[in-house]
C-alpha cells in the first residue's frame, strides 16, 4: 500500500513513521509512505501557499495552485483509492474506516492547515474528508499520522502475531481484556490467577467475559452498535 501525504509542515511527519511497527512495515515494503511538501510545488516568486480569505475574515486559506498541480502531478503517475482531506468536518475516523482503508492500494492523504483549504479543492479534487475527533488541531498533520499509524499496522505482515490486529479494541466493537506479564506477583499486586492456570478455554472464555464487561462499564455506547 502506497500512502502519500502532502502538507506544509513536512518536519513533523518525518519522524512520525520511522519506529518499531511502522518502521519495519516500510522496510518490509509492505507499506511506501511518502510525505510531499506543498511549498516545493508553489509557483508564486516567494513560494506562498496561502492567502487572505474573500470576504475577509481572521485566518488565512491555503491556495488551489499548488495543492491542485501537486495532485495532478500524482494522479498522472498512478491511480489512487481516495485522496483524504484531514478535517474537523470530516468523517469521524473509526476502526471500521482504518480497515476500509487498509485493503486500497494507492491513497492520498493532504493536510489542511491555517483557517482551512480553497473549498473548490475539496469539491473537485477530494473523495472523502476524514476528522479524528471533535476538537479543533493547528493543522491535519497529527491527523494524518493518526490514520497512517492505524491503517500501516493493520497490513498483513505488518505485526508479526497476526492474530494481534484483530483481537484489537474496537474491532468487534468490544474493548481488550486486560493484560499482564511477569512478575506475577509485584510487591502484592497479583495477575489473576486464571492467566496462570494454563488452561486456555477457561483463559478465553475469562478474557471475552472480560471484554464484555470493561466495554459495559467505560463504553456502553459501542454495545449498541
Ligand atoms: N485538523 C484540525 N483538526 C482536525 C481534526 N480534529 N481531525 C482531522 N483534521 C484536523
Amino acid at each position: 500500500m502506497r500512502i502519500d501525504i502532502l502538507t506544509v509542515l513536512p518536519d513533523l511527519l518525518n519522524g512520525a513513521f520511522n519506529h518499531s511497527i511502522i518502521k519495519r512495515a516500510v522496510e518490509k515494503n509492505i507499506t511506501e509512505i511518502n510525505i510531499y511538501n506543498i511549498r516545493d510545488y508553489s509557483t508564486d516568486k516567494h513560494k506562498k501557499t496561502d492567502d487572505y480569505p474573500f470576504g475577509g475574515g481572521a485566518g488565512m486559506v491555503m491556495t488551489i495552485q499548488p495543492i491542485a498541480d501537486l495532485i495532478e502531478k500524482l494522479k498522472k503517475e498512478r491511480d489512487y483509492d481516495e485522496i483524504i482531506y484531514t478535517s474537523p468536518d470530516g468523517e469521524q475516523f473509526n476502526q471500521q474506516m482504518a480497515n476500509m482503508l487498509s485493503i486500497k492500494k494507492n491513497i492520498i492523504i493532504l493536510c489542511g492547515h491555517y483557517k482551512g483549504i480553497d473549498h473548490r479543492i475539496r469539491e473537485h479534487l477530494i473523495t472523502r474528508e476524514i476528522s479524528i475527533g471533535d476538537y479543533v488541531l493547528t493543522g491535519g498533520e497529527l491527523a494524518a499520522a493518526v490514520i497512517t499509524d492505524c491503517v500501516v499496522r493493520l497490513l498483513p505482515g505488518a505485526i508479526s502475531d497476526e492474530t494481534s490486529a484483530l483481537s484489537d479494541s474496537f474491532q468487534d466493537n468490544l474493548l481488550s481484556a486486560p493484560v499482564y506479564t511477569r512478575p506475577a506477583d509485584y510487591n502484592g499486586w497479583k495477575v489473576p490467577d486464571v492467566l496462570l492456570s494454563g488452561n486456555q478455554k477457561i483463559i478465553d472464555q475469562w478474557r471475552e467475559d472480560q471484554s464484555v464487561e470493561r466495554t459495559k462499564r467505560l463504553r456502553p455506547d459501542l454495545l449498541s452498535k
